[in-house]
């Protein structure tokens, strides 16, 4: 079965502008499009495996690809829904993020944002080890924490922050995304996976 694109309400952002959101959006319905476009060729040519074996074997490797970047892009844009709202301090996200991170969070996270290269900031919680993980991503897909659920999602691609902030714009950009954050969001993820 297709995947369906999503669509978001994002109210006016700050150092986000509408067109770049709204141009954003339109790759990551790109992103959806092409991962259907691959589901669909795939059984064509698994039906004669041997003599599409590269055709196959660049279709699957590009699955991953498509398939994390439809749904980290739902996971970003759902990040901005209902407007900025900071974190609190007394949730179950703030508390522990106090341990962990004391108040250093958001410039840890602007430093793994700021590694060269397209990808993403990820935060990710591990319910065996009782952690959090944060990493870089490359592209969409590569350097995933395996199986773990993902907390907050920042893109750092270039087209991200081309059009408001120019191609060295990255931590503007960086800024405006904390500036506008949802943290309920956030809290409510960390809530689902951590109870
Ligand atoms: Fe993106």
């Amino acid at each position: 079965m297709a995947y369906e694109k999503r669509t978001f309400d994002i109210p006016e952002l700050e150092g986000i502008s509408k067109k770049s959101i709204d141009e954003h959006i339109g790759l990551y319905e790109g992103y959806v499009k092409n991962f259907n476009a691959i589901s669909a060729l795939l059984p064509e040519y698994a039906k004669d495996s041997e003599k599409h074996a590269h055709a196959l074997s660049e279709l699957i490797r590009r699955k991953s690809f498509e398939f994390d970047g439809m749904r980290l892009h739902e996971l970003y844009f759902e990040q901005f829904e209902s407007g900025a709202k900071t974190l609190d301090e007394n949730s179950n996200l703030g508390k522990v993020f106090k341990d962990e991170y004391h108040g250093f969070f958001n410039e840890y996270f602007k430093a793994i944002g700021s590694m060269r290269g397209p990808g993403w900031a990820m935060l990710y919680w591990d319910p065996v080890g009782k952690q959090f993980q944060a990493g870089f991503v490359g592209e969409q897909h590569q350097g995933h924490f395996v199986a773990l659920p993902v907390i907050l999602a920042l893109d750092v691609w270039e087209h991200a922050f081309l059009l408001d902030h120019g191609a060295q714009g990255k931590g503007k950009y960086i800024e405006a995304f904390f500036k506008n954050l949802n943290w309920n969001t956030v809290e409510k993820r960390f809530d689902a996976v951590s109870a």
